[in-house]
């Protein structure tokens, strides 16, 4: 079966799942019996392609690579912005990647309203819309038999979302507790090792962890979009970005850090949801925890989640939470989730 796919937002996770598509399609096909063709990109910077007879990932990346934008990709139309691409485009799924923006949700939002109400399912590994709008966009897709896959929202490509809401939900979720932003735990791994802040940062940028404004990592906002997103899908409670106590890592200093290690203690960006009075209480925070402690061994950009279920006890996810091939891993799980939930959406 093929699905046709329109990509809005070209940036490190859009490349990275079209690099994906490139290596690993004959594998897909033969695995699953599913071929994905990219119909269309639009992306702010980088311009907007779209052919109805499909597009090489090659061709994207590499006029990507050499040039910076897809000027010299050969194509019937182009110029659409993400809008016109979600209304406009041959695509059966919409593929939401542009940049995040956890105040408005938009431009992201916007589009996906848009892919929705053409009929299209959307994929999405932005948190904006998924953190701010789901129940409504859940709601809308599900008015029309319409797919939304959001597995890359949390911990990139590691499978927390679709495993907590399908596989621990039946084992009853008290409690989760993770280190859910890859930035800050690589500011503060490489901070231990002697980096500066400041060092720590600017790699964490140019390994495609950050987001496009940093302060959305470093000041907490990103784990506590991670943080209402799992309570919202995975407990069923409505809190909003308002509702987390939320703590950034900007504040630590070398001296904290020195004085944590000689304590036997490590800081850690800890992302909390716990029971209180019928709802839940919602934190991000620098924590100091025992090197014993289960997260304290998580170090650089890698992620980690405990679920505190009824039936199962603790079940904790460890792994990637960010990154271009690791996110862009997370978009062809939703993509395969739409195949294997709704076979007759590609042709
Ligand atoms: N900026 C995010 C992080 C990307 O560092 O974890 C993945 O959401």
């Amino acid at each position: 079966m093929e699905y046709k796919l329109a990509i809005i937002g070209f940036g490190n996770v859009g490349q990275g799942f079209a690099e994906i598509l490139r290596d690993h399609g004959p594998r897909l096909l033969e695995q699953f019996g599913v071929r994905y063709t990219i119909v269309g990109v639009s992306d702010t910077l980088k311009g907007s392609v779209h052919d109805a007879a499909g597009l090489d990932p090659s061709d994207l990346i590499d006029a990507v690579r050499l040039s910076g934008n897809l000027d010299g990709v050969d194509v019937p139309d182009r110029g659409w912005d993400g809008a016109e691409m979600a209304r406009l485009s041959s695509a059966d799924i919409v593929i939401e990647l542009s940049y995040t923006d956890l105040e408005t949700g938009e431009p992201a939002t916007g589009h996906i309203r848009a892919a929705l109400e053409a009929g299209k399912h959307v994929v999405t590994s932005n948190k904006g819309p998924v953190a701010l709008h789901y129940a409504e966009l859940a709601a809308m897709a599900r008015e029309r038999g319409l797919e939304i896959g959001v597995e890359g929202t949390v911990m990139s490509g590691t499978p927390t979302v679709l495993t907590g809401m399908h596989l621990l939900r039946a084992a009853g979720i008290k409690r989760v507790q993770g280190i859910l932003n890859g930035t800050c735990n690589y500011i503060l791994t490489r901070m231990e090792e002697g980096s500066t802040y400041e060092d720590a940062l600017d790699e964490a940028q140019k390994k495609g962890y950050a987001e496009a404004d940093p302060a959305g990592d470093v000041e907490g906002f990103d784990a506590a979009g991670k943080v209402v997103i799992l309570a919202n899908l995975l407990m069923g409670v409505p809190i909003g970005m308002d509702d987390v106590d939320r703590t950034g890592i900007s504040g630590l200093t070398p001296a904290d850090i020195a004085e944590a290690r000689e304590a036997g203690e490590r800081w850690k960006l800890i992302g909390t949801l716990e029971p209180a009075d019928g709802g839940v209480l919602a934190s991000v925070r620098p924590e100091r925890v025992p090197l014993s402690h289960p997260l304290a061994s998580v170090g650089g950009a890698t992620n980690a989640v405990t679920y505190s279920t009824e039936l199962l006890g603790d079940v904790t996810l460890v792994g990637p939470g960010a990154g271009r091939i690791e996110t862009g891993y997370s978009i062809l799980v939703d993509l395969l989730e739409i195949h294997r939930t709704a076979p007759r959406a590609g042709r």
